[in-house]
Parts: structure tokens; sequence; C-alpha cells
């Protein structure tokens, strides 16, 4: 059971290209997307009304698609156009296509009532179309549950274990106790609108090298990682001159303070069926922080991190999967992802589909494991 009311990323906009049929699997629902001959992506159920066909594998005339099994023909809109060898056919021949919005490099689409798809309500990944910064993208599929990747990028406590060798290693030369500093008026996470918000300063950060190079030493890290419905994560690091964070209160760095680097990262999940997901990422350090060649260097790390998620998630979906109905136990780590399941489950609740929780054993009813998760939670 997946969340219908909302927009899901379906893909880097660079996947699709006129004239290509190109069949996904989105919340559970097989989908296939095409570009009419003036660009506009279009999406519509990769099912034939006939005998369901997928439509993925029919052909694409002008801005028309025929079903190659018997072909049946439609349009863009989804209306039957043709029929072969029959002159009056039912107006049950048709497909409602999904609104499908392009937007900061991503195509989105609406998998709910299409009534209720308002494209001002999909997440501010506008970082993505900024020139002045070296992107670097990719994606991977996951043969897991979405809830168990939004569990990882909730909790980022894993990343000085789980990667212990890429993402929290210390920079090359510096000893192993210099590899953060210390953290100061952080917040564990709290409720935003439509996700959950990770704001927090660590103070007397060796960094990386050309970080070091300009703050003279040691510098002040901000973050600010924000974890929206249904699953897209916004995430923005950057570093400032030693007393930035008292400066500020340790609150939000005003804009009008340059930070010294400052990297952001847009990522998302998108559930494809219960068992399988594909999550979609980047990296966006400024084009003035950074060459090319560190930029790749920050890659080639980020991307080896991402399997060591990837290894780890998978193997804790199989452990899972042996162990149905089974309870986990809760450290206080979890509050993040707890926040985040109770509010995809309610909005679930609010559309009318029914809760799947999960991983089951964080039940029943709630989406936590005990009570006080959910009262930690709130
Ligand atoms: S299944 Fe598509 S035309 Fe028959
Ligand atoms: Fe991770």
């Amino acid at each position: 059971m997946f969340l219908k009311n909302t927009w899901y990323v379906a893909g880097w906009l660079t996947e699709f290209e006129v004239g290509d049929l190109a069949g996904r699997t989105i919340a559970g629902e097989p989908v296939v997307f095409f570009r009419k001959q003036d660009g506009k992506l279009t999406a519509l159920p990769d099912r034939c009304p006939h005998r369901w066909a997928p439509l993925s594998k029919g052909r694409l005339e002008g801005d028309e698609l025929r079903c190659m099994y018997h072909g049946v023909k439609f349009d863009a809109e989804g209306n039957c156009v043709e029929v072969p060898a029959q002159e009056k056919f039912s107006p049950q021949l048709c497909l409602q296509p999904y609104p499908v919005v392009e937007r900061h490099q991503w195509a989105w689409i609406w998998m709910g009532e299409p009534a209720l798809a308002d494209p001002s309500t999909i997440p501010d990944c506008s970082y993505l179309d900024d020139p002045a910064r070296r992107f670097k993208t990719g994606q991977l599929d996951y043969e897991a549950h979405h809830a168990l990747i939004s569990d990882n990028l909730l909790d980022l406590s894993h990343v000085g274990f789980l990667h212990e060798k890429t993402l929290a290693a210390p920079p090359e030369g510096e000893p192993e106790d210099k590899k953060t500093g210390q953290s100061a008026g952080g917040s564990a996470g709290k409720r935003i609108e439509t996700g959950v918000r990770y704001e927090n300063w660590r103070v007397g950060d060796f960094g990386r090298a050309v970080i070091q190079a300009k703050a003279g030493g040691t510098g002040d890290v901000w973050s600010r990682l924000d974890y929206v419905v249904p699953g897209v994560f916004i995430s923005r690091v950057a570093t400032y001159p030693a007393g930035t964070a008292e400066q500020c209160n340790f609150g939000t760095p005003p804009a009008d303070v340059e930070p010294l680097s400052d990297n952001i990262s847009c990522q998302a999940v998108t559930p494809m069926t219960e068992r399988s997901t594909r999550y979609f990422f980047s990296s966006g350090p400024r084009k003035v922080d950074v060459t090319d060649e560190e930029a790749e260097g920050m890659w080639a790390v980020a991307s080896a991190a991402f399997d060591e998620d990837l290894d780890m998630i998978e193997a804790q979906q199989g452990i899972i999967d042996h162990h149905p109905g089974e309870r986990m136990a809760w450290i206080d780590a979890d509050k993040g992802p707890a926040m985040f399941r109770q509010l995809m489950a309610d909005l679930m609740r609010k559309e009318g589909t029914p809760v799947e929780v999960f991983p089951p054993s964080r039940s029943p009813g709630v989406t936590a494991a005990r009570p006080d998760m959910v009262e930690a939670a709130e």
C-alpha cells in the first residue's frame, strides 16, 4: 500500500527522449512514459485496456501509442483513436493519464486523484538547477521496502559506523581524532509541515583540506537536512569561519554571511513495489569551492557510501522477511524515522489508503514499536 496523493520522482529528465517508450513501476503501478513530438512528457497506465498487454511494448506513431498485441491505438490524452477492423468501439477503451511535471531535473508524477494534483506542492529542489554547482547524479535500485531507505536517510547516526571508511573517514593526512568537530546547538529532528528537519552546527571542524586553507584552521559547519513526503531528501552542508555558529546564536546563518564552502544534495526515494525501490541522488558543491577533480573525488566517496547503504539495507530486508511479526527495539535515534512514518500514515489514512506498517513489528495501528515512540515523536 502506497500513498497515492503525492508527487513521486519518476526519473531524471534525461531518461525520457522523444520517440522512446519508457516503462516504469511507481508505487505499485506500471506506467509508460513518452514525449510527444513537441517534447511534452506524458504518462499513461502501462496496461492496454483491451487484454492488459503492456503499452511499453507498443509502438509510438507520432504522438499516438499503438498497442502491439492487437493494434488498438491511443492518443497522448488516453483516448482510444483506433481499433483495427472495427468502426465503433466502447468508451471503456480509454486510459486515465497521470499528471506529470518536469521540474528541477526530475520528472514528477502524481499517482492519486488527478484533480488534486497541485504542482506548487512539489518539494523545492531548485538547487538542482543551479549552474554555479558541479553536479553529479546517480541512481540505485534496491530490493527493499522504501521505508527502510527513508529510515536510513532520517537517521544519520549510522554514518559513523556504516560509513566509517567513506563519509566518516578523516581527511587524508589528518589524525583520526580530528575527523569531526563538536556538535553544538543542534536539533534532534523536528516536524516541519511536510516532513522532518535536522539543523545542526559542528564547531571546530577540520573539514577537507580546501576548507582548512580557506578557514585558516578549523571552521564551523552548519547543516540542514530536510526529509519530506513522500521521500525527498534535501540537504545543505556549509562551512563558515570559526565563530560563526556563536555569532548567529547557533541558529540558521543569515543569507548575507558568505560560507567558505557550500554543498547540497537532493535525493529521492520512489517505491516501485513492496520490495523494490528506486533511489535517486545527487551532489552539488559550488564551482568556486572545488575543482572538477575534487568534485569527482567527493562523488567517488559518496557513491561508495551509497553502495554501503544498499548492501546493508538489502541484507536487513532479508532478515526482516525471515521474522515476520517480531518486534524491533527502540533507541532515541529512531525518533526522526518514527515522526516521518507517523506523517505518512496520517496522510494515507486521510486519503483512504490502508496503512500497511513496515516493518510489520512497528505496530499495531500506529507506526511505532512502542507507544512511547510515538510520544517521543510528538
Ligand atoms: S491487448 Fe492491447 S490491443 Fe489487445
Ligand atoms: Fe548512509
